[in-house]
């Protein structure tokens, strides 16, 4: 078992490489799959485990994939499978985007229930009414999504909640239908915008991608193209808490500033210095953070996967500020474990109350999720004295070479294997 020992205290000082958006990366590889000519070569893919397991995924199933440093390399000329029910699908949540994909291609598709972080209740109706109503068979059995039609039929598709998955497995699934699909009330992250310009990129035709309604006029086929996937938000955003965290001067780059808006303006509410470059953000913090309110929504609104390092910046806040978390019920889990380390939070609900304390102080801590974990490693970074932290498995599905980033900013943090 491997676990992260941190030494807090330190500030940190330096640049700061973003990798490629996860999120984004995780719908575009299985998309990979729509192109029944050509190779796909998708770059700035970055490394971390959920890739990994993809990769093995899309073998399963008949890709050749290469990979080269953070460029993947996906020939899914060959794909003779449409059932994806090795073990690395039950591992991850975005195996499911393998169904929207291998119904456009195949009409056809079982993949296993998806695994993922343990945030909340997770459903996926939104995905099961979409695939009905484009004309696909929807069946949930046996621990798995099977999915199947003769042809799918452009339609008009009102999304009862905001889904981030719903509308990309959806809009999968119609660039290959025949005539014009509508999507209402789709997502607008950042990460919907780019799987439908790398779907444009293979030849389809989505407009719309970021507003409020995706227009898909289906075509008859699509081919592989070369692709760059966007930078992570999240990662950005962790990084530039764990500067106001630990003070110091920290530019983070390649980043699209557009797309951390919603995180620098609470920051500057907060007191720390925000400079925006052109694809990079220069964060200035002394330390002197003061409360305030948080309450996370669909894009453009707070991400909800930065709530948790932002509720743990805000343990050393002057004062008290409010965390409400609308889009996950359980993912107030870092609290117990911040709650080892000294910080004061009360959660009622989908509310956590916080009053900042003057310091938290090292302990050992599990990293219950992904978020969960950046959240422990950015508690680590600012408390006093020594932070063990395990589980890293989640970490790892996310955040590629942490140890590694922080400690070229001058962190003390390394990785023991136990
Ligand atoms: N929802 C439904 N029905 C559905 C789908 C979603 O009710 O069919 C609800 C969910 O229960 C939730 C809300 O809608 O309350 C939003 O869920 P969404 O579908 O947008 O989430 P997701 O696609 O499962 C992705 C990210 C999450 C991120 C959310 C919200 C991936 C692989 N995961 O999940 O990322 O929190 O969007 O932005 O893209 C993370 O990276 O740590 C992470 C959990």
């Amino acid at each position: 078992m491997e676990k992260l020992v941190i030494s807090g205290g330190n500030k940190i000082f330096g640049n700061i490489e973003i990798s490629g958006a996860k999120n984004a990366a995780v719908a575009i590889l299985p998309a990979a799959v729509l192109a029944s000519k050509g190779v796909s070569t998708i770059e700035n893919v970055p490394d971390i485990d959920d890739v990994k397991c993809l990769v093995k995924i899309l073998e399963s199933l008949g890709c050749k994939v290469t990979r080269n440093e953070s460029t993947v390399i996906i020939d899914s000329t060959e794909v003779h499978n449409v059932k994806a029910n090795i073990e690395e699908v039950r591992k991850m949540r975005a195996s499911y985007y393998l169904l929207g994909a291998l119904l456009g291609r195949f009409k056809e598709a079982s993949v296993d229930l998806p695994g993922g972080c343990p945030i909340g209740v997770r459903p996926i109706d939104q995905h099961i009414k979409g695939f009905e109503a484009l004309g696909a068979d929807v069946e949930v059995g046996y621990g798995a999504v099977s999915v199947k039609t003769d042809k799918l039929i452009g339609t008009n598709i009102y999304f009862d909640v905001v889904s981030v998955g719903a509308t990309m497995n959806v809009m999968m699934a119609a660039v290959l239908a025949e005539g014009q699909t509508t999507l209402e009330n789709p997502a607008k992250e950042p990460h919907v915008v780019d799987l439908a310009n790398y779907l444009n990129s293979m030849g389809a035709d989505i407009k719309g991608a970021g507003t409020d309604t995706i227009r898909i006029k289906g075509v008859k086929e699509l081919k592989g193209c070369t692709y760059s996937v966007i930078p992570d938000q999240i990662e950005a955003g962790t990084y530039m808490i764990a500067t106001a965290a630990c003070g110091g001067e920290v530019t983070i780059q390649n980043v699209i500033p557009k797309h951390l808006e919603a995180i620098s303006a609470k920051l500057t509410e907060m007191g720390v210095e925000i400079i925006e470059g052109d694809d990079s953000v220069t964060v200035k913090s002394e330390r002197n953070l003061k409360a305030v309110n948080i309450k996370t929504l669909p894009y453009p609104g707070f991400p909800t996967d930065i709530q948790q390092p932002m509720s743990t910046l805000l343990t050393m806040a002057k004062g008290r500020s409010m965390v409400t978390e609308s889009i996950w019920e359980s993912r107030f889990k870092h609290v117990d474990e911040l709650k080892k380390m000294g910080a004061k939070i009360d959660v009622n609900g989908r509310v956590a109350i916080v009053e900042g304390v003057e310091k938290l102080t090292g302990a050992e801590v599990i990293a219950t999720d992904l978020r969960a974990g950046a959240a422990m490693v950015i508690a680590g970074l600012m408390a006093e004295g020594e932070t063990i932290i395990a589980g890293l498995e989640h970490i790892d599905r996310g955040y590629p070479y942490i140890e590694d980033k922080f400690t070229k900013l001058g962190a003390t943090i390394r990785r023991e294997t136990v």
